[in-house]
């Protein structure tokens, strides 16, 4: 019945996503506030259409958080969906093969059935979508099993700030036994896995500066500071040669890895040669003593995201800039804390600054790490539904990303959280040409009223 549904509707349920992704939904840009508030309207309009109740936007500081809910039974479970409807900014545009909020779909050797090419095409509208189109084939098929809440949120890349301050503010409207989120992904599509780990960030932005203005390389260049070699010799010293981060203290909290994790972990299927092939690598580095997934996953990091100062035009000008600047993140693992990090890291870069510059920390946003368990009826639920429909086991495996909100969920909520993203690391999100591919986005719309199915019955 499900399954028949779901396949009639095939093609209203992909137009209607592509609707979706013809919004500029970037929450980081100012210019595209409209838009995001539009997109917002768009989501509350869907929940209504497919049955839920008490939808509504529910207002905030900055961008509107879209609930819904049906409640079927207080004796049921209650299920809470999270996503977000806001997406990363698209540039470099120059970078993408067609238009970022044009989506068309074309097939690649990984999704032959074809992928769907546009900004917030799997982070997080198309996975967030299913959600709602699976709830909607529940209501048509009259196969809800349990009571659903949602909760989608515009602000998820930008840090979710103010959905902190409407967690804490609403404890009883979002009363609920888990948290259902697709915003990760999976192996391979025929390599199921269920995301058990994420992790926690600290990003702060920093300023050096030298002369009182900019100076003529030639008449000056030799007897003082430049900034950006300055910043340049700093960031250096952020590691040492073992990669291992020089912050006095970074690594006070971090839990020690268990050697049967690591020994689950490396069983886990994983490539070196074809990993360095997709993302055009000769050799991968990172810290010494670690394997490529456990680097990329559960150990912290420390990366420059951006540098910038002095002359970037065409040809050369000479110049000794008056400033520097460089926005820095460090990824974070379960037990440290993204404000302890901040102070840590402000403390040192100052420390280390020569005295002929002066250096300014400003911190951005945080989160923090979050693990979910794998021996609870709310984990088995999604882990028989994958089994289901991929015809194999899902293998649990912690990831690297963030997403804010779960660990603040739990502390909140007292809740824990189901991450069962459809997504391949492969879809390029947060990069040009991001896609979804169709598979994945009906594999997510079949599975999640198997995960209803199967909670309802494992909590019975
Ligand atoms: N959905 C991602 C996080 C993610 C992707 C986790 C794949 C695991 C697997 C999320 O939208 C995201 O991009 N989060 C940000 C954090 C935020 C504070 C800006 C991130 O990880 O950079
Ligand atoms: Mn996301
Ligand atoms: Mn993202």
């Amino acid at each position: 019945m499900i399954n028949d549904y779901i396949e009639k509707n095939k093609d209203k349920f992909l137009e209607e996503l592509l609707d979706l992704l013809r919004i500029p939904s970037v929450s980081a840009d100012p210019a595209y506030a409209k838009d995001v508030v539009k997109t917002a309207d768009f989501v509350a309009a869907s929940l209504t259409k497919a049955g839920a109740d008490k939808v509504q936007l529910c207002q905030t500081a900055g961008y509107p958080i879209v609930y819904g809910e049906k409640l079927i039974d207080p004796s049921l479970p209650t299920v809470l969906v999270y996503g977000h409807y806001d997406v990363q900014p698209a540039d470099p545009v120059e970078l993408w093969d067609s238009p970022p909020y044009e989506p068309v779909i074309k097939k690649t050797d990984i999704h032959p059935e074809g992928a769907i090419f546009a900004r917030g095409a799997c982070d997080d509208k198309g996975q967030m979508y299913m959600h709602v189109k699976a709830f909607e084939t529940m209501m048509e098929t009259n196969s809800l099993p349990c009571n659903v809440k949602f909760m989608i949120e515009g602000e998820e890349e930008v840090g979710s700030e103010n959905l902190g301050i409407f967690v804490a503010a609403n404890h009883e409207k979002l009363a609920c036994d888990v948290i259902l989120i697709s915003d990760t992904g999976v192996i391979a599509n025929d390599i199921p896995s269920i995301c058990t780990g994420l992790r926690g960030l600290s990003y702060v932005e920093v300023e050096v500066t030298g002369p009182n203005r900019d100076l003529h390389s030639g008449l000056y260049g030799g007897a003082v500071p430049n900034p950006i070699n300055v910043l340049c010799e700093m960031i250096a010293t952020l590691k040492n040669q073992d990669k291992h981060i020089t912050i006095p203290g970074f690594y006070d909290d971090v839990r020690v890895l268990g050697q049967e994790e690591r020994d689950e972990m490396a069983k886990a299927p994983f490539n070196l040669s074809e990993y360095k092939k997709s993302i055009g690598l000769k050799d991968v580095e990172g810290e010494a003593g670690f394997t490529t997934n456990e680097r990329n996953s559960v150990r912290p990091t420390l990366d420059v995201n951006g540098i910038w100062g002095g002359y970037i035009g065409e040809g050369a000008k000479t110049v000794i800039a008056s400033k520097a600047y460089a926005k820095i993140s460090m990824r974070l693992v379960p037990n440290q804390s993204s404000e302890k990090i901040t102070e840590k890291f402000q403390k040192h870069f100052e420390s280390i600054a020569p005295p002929s510059v002066s250096v300014k920390v400003t911190p951005h946003h945080g989160g923090e790490a979050a693990v979910t368990p794998t021996d609870t009826p709310e984990y088995r639920a999604a882990s028989m539904a994958m089994e289901t429909t991929y015809g194999k086991k899902p293998i649990p495996q912690p990831s690297g990303g963030s997403i804010p909100i779960v660990a603040l969920f739990e502390k909140e909520l007292n809740v824990k959280t189901v991450l069962m993203g459809f997504g391949l690391d492969s879809d390029a999100i947060h990069s040009p040409n991001e896609h979804y591919g169709l598979f994945n986005y009906f594999q997510g719309i079949k599975t999640i009223p198997l995960y209803f199915q199967n909670y309802a019955e494992l909590k019975k």
